[in-house]
């Protein structure tokens, strides 16, 4: 059982993993912190508050974060991707989410003091909250057991310029804060999420489950929508369900070296790009000395499938 705290910007994919999360037997989810990403941070919230009460997990604290990047720029937000709304049209406008008095970043020390040593922090939005959390209190890779991160790309192309991915596109200052804090960090990026891929079988397969599987089928269908666009297959990418796996044994890597990790946060035409020191011969990539950053470039396949006859099971 692996004690979880979820960073998210519920869009779809997040609320695959969310939903992951709430319904494993293998993971206690302590947490939900909210930062902005796919959509502004209020909607996350609301996302992620419907989320978990349809997976009966009311009762997880969320807590509302950063509304826009480190920079101070103005938030950009995905809904070509996501839908208005994060969730593929689906989201309950009339729901009135239930949330935390305290912010992303009190409740995610509250809950590295009370599981100090145990907490498991998956970040599957822009880095924001994290590194303000780190701004807040220095000790706290002290306490956290491991930090596992969507987002990058070591030699995958980008998904939102050709050299860098979406999560840490959106605040590369913040990503760059988080590699350098002294915790375990793994990133699972492009490498590997494009190769869990959700399709309309998949759909078919939650579409026939309880209302847990009928809501996931819904809100993929705008989410493949835009995967054909963009690449031809309608086929997407299980990002954020992936990297909480890879975080709590769902899913073995198979090919992860420990290398250094950087990240592009110039204003050039790679801004964001994550920069993954790989040595050795190609694809053999040993772990590198001094290195303190998990790169996982194979998983072992057909997490997705499992992934989905969880949840059309519930
Ligand atoms: C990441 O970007 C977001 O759109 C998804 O939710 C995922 O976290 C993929 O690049
Ligand atoms: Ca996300």
């Amino acid at each position: 059982m692996t004690t979880v705290l979820l960073d998210v910007d519920t869009g779809i994919d997040d609320a695959l993993a969310i939903l992951t999360a709430a319904l494993s037997d293998e993971i206690e989810l302590v947490g939900c912190t909210v930062v902005w990403g796919n959509v502004d941070v209020e909607q996350g919230a609301r996302n992620t508050s419907e989320v978990l009460r349809l997976a009966g997990h009311g009762d997880v604290p969320i807590a509302v974060g950063a509304a826009g990047p480190r920079s101070g720029a103005v938030p950009v937000f995905s809904p070509q991707v996501h839908g208005a709304d994060g969730l593929g049209g689906c989201a309950d406008a009339a729901q009135v989410p239930r949330l935390a008095d305290e912010s992303a970043v009190e409740l995610l020390l509250r809950l590295s003091h009370e599981h100090a040593g145990a907490l498991e922090v998956v970040a599957v939005g822009p880095l924001t909250n994290l590194a303000a959390a780190l701004d807040a209190d220095p000790q706290l890779p002290e306490r956290i057991r491991h930090v596992t991160v969507m987002g990058g790309a070591a030699l995958a192309a980008g998904n939102v310029s050709d050299t860098a991915e979406a999560n840490i596109w959106h605040d590369p200052e913040a990503a760059q804060v988080v590699l350098d804090a002294p915790w375990e960090l793994t990133m699972v990026g492009l490498d590997v999420t494009m190769t869990s891929l959700i399709t309309d079988e998949h759909r078919a397969r939650l579409a026939a489950g309880g209302a847990i599987g009928r809501f996931a089928s819904e809100i993929l269908d705008l989410y493949l929508g835009y995967y054909e666009a963009a690449t031809g297959r309608r086929a997407s990418g299980n990002h954020d369900a992936l990297a909480l796996a890879v975080a709590t044994g769902l899913v073995r890597t198979t090919l992860s070296p420990i290398v250094d990790v950087e990240v592009d946060c110039s204003d050039g035409p790679s801004r964001g790009r994550t920069v993954a020191l790989l040595e050795g011969e190609w694809g053999t990539w040993p772990d590198r000395e001094g290195a303190r950053h998990r790169v996982v470039m194979e998983v072992e396949p057909g997490f997705e499938d499992r992934m989905v006859e969880l949840l059309a099971g519930a």
